[in-house]
């Protein structure tokens, strides 16, 4: 029994160190599923229909200007909401720093 228990912490303890890792391939799920609408594959296409909707440019992702801003700030918009940017409710806990590892990977 105590055995077991040994064995249950240790797994349980690898499996949270993996989910405190920032996850750029979880990542691009995320942004899959959470972003792309507005912002377009890879965040380099913003949707011209969105944008003329909001009345303002998407950033391309990309960009020296947007890859610019501190990890922080990213944080915020995607959980508080930037500007026009509606917050990304849905998106929550380690999927905002996997989609900030997965934003990261987007710098030309
Ligand atoms: C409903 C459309 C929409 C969705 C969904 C959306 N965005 Fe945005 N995003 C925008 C718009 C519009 C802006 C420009 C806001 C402004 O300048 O007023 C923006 C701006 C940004 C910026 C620049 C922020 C800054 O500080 O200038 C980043 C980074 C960003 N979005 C990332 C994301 C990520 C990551 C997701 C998914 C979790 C996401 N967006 C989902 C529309 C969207």
């Amino acid at each position: 029994m105590k055995k077991l228990i040994v064995t249950f912490v240790a797994v349980m303890a690898t499996v949270a160190g993996v989910a405190l890792g920032a996850d750029a391939k979880a990542g691009a799920d995320v942004f899959n599923k959470s972003c792309k609408m507005c912002h377009g594959e890879n965040g380099a296409t913003p949707n011209p229909g969105v944008a003329k909707m909001f009345g303002v440019p998407i950033p391309v992702l990309g960009s020296a200007e947007t890859q610019a801003k501190s990890d922080a700030e990213i944080k915020d918009a995607i959980v508080k909401g930037k500007g026009k940017m509606p917050a990304a409710k849905n998106v929550t806990g380690a999927a905002v720093d996997d989609v900030v590892a997965y934003f990261r990977t987007l710098k030309k």
